[in-house]
């Protein structure tokens, strides 16, 4: 028989709620949950909503899992436009070490993405844009090179699509993983991003609307950057105008990961077979020790 007293008033449900869970075994599970219903209620209490409020709200939560596929994470849009996923990268990854600052993972990383030899492209259909050539290394904190490192990559086409979204883009298009040599060097052929709209056709697009907030995210490409032995790193690459960069729906633009995209306006012997005008980037990712995990991808496969 529990022994929490029946509710007789508003006062009475947060310590009702907060005895029915006192007797978890895991602390963390415990912990977390008597402060997200200590919140959740103060949040309640404060705005004090309205039946019809309340119910148009977890018809919206509901509508996130009914617009979540295995080509769309509506799930991990909403954590992103409302700053949650930034918060947590932010808490996880300080950038105190002198590592690579990290970013968002977003909702558009597949997995199992084809493996690549330095230097090749991975636009594997016909991709409209600038030709771009993407190159670094991988050091740890100390400029040591880091051998056998997987970069995981992955951009939206010129035309603002994941080729999850894109009927027109061959599968696994503008995704690949590549490893560093024996200096830690990379290498790979792309098109220069172009900024895009998140999807805004779920529930996620609605509340966007209502807020009359845009929808863009500045150009960038995506990377994980792993090896035994360091902290796995999540972030983003950024190749746009500051404006752009400060009007990222995702809040996921940071000053330390925006990067030189130069132009090349001519032919060059260094980068044969780069059809001007095209792009170059160089750019060096740090790795601190740490755990090498790696996310779990949000979907799995391509919109058919
Ligand atoms: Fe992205």
């Amino acid at each position: 028989m529990s022994s929490t007293p029946l509710i007789g008033s508003e006062t009475d449900v947060t310590p009702a709620v907060l005895g029915a869970m006192a007797a978890a075994p895991d602390a963390r599970l415990r912990a977390v949950m008597e402060s997200a219903v200590r919140h959740l209620h103060a949040f309640l209490l404060e705005t004090r909503p309205s039946e019809e409020e309340f119910e148009a709200a977890l018809r919206w939560i509901a509508a996130l899992g009914h617009h979540t596929d295995e080509a769309n994470n509506e799930v991990v849009l909403a954590a992103d436009v409302l700053g949650a996923s930034t918060l947590i990268d932010l808490i996880n990854n300080d950038g105190m070490q002198g590592e690579t600052m990290s970013a968002l993972l977003g909702p558009f990383y597949r997995g199992a993405a084809p493996e690549c030899a330095n230097g090749e492209s991975i636009a594997r259909s016909p991709t409209p844009g600038a030709q771009l050539h993407f190159s670094g290394r991988v050091t740890d904190v100390d400029g040591r090179p880091i051998a056998g490192a997987k970069l995981d990559v992955w951009q939206a086409s010129p035309a603002g699509f994941y080729e999850n979204q894109d009927p027109e883009q061959a599968d696994f298009n503008l995704r690949g993983v590549f490893h560093t040599d024996k200096d830690g060097r990379f290498a790979f052929r792309s098109v220069r991003p172009a900024g895009y709209p998140v999807p805004t056709g779920g529930p996620v697009g609605a509340l966007l609307r209502a807020q009359r907030r845009r929808p863009m995210r500045p150009a960038h490409i995506h990377f994980i950057v792993s090896a035994k032995g360091y902290k796995t790193l999540v972030t983003q690459i950024f190749c746009d105008e500051p404006a752009a960069l400060a009007d990222d729906v995702v809040f996921g633009a940071k000053q330390q990961i925006a990067a030189d995209f130069v132009p090349h306006h001519a032919a060059s012997a260094r980068h044969p077979g780069m059809e001007p005008p095209f792009f170059t980037c160089e750019y060096d990712f740090v790795l601190k020790p740490g755990p090498s995990t790696y996310p779990v991808p949000p979907i799995s496969g391509k919109r058919s």
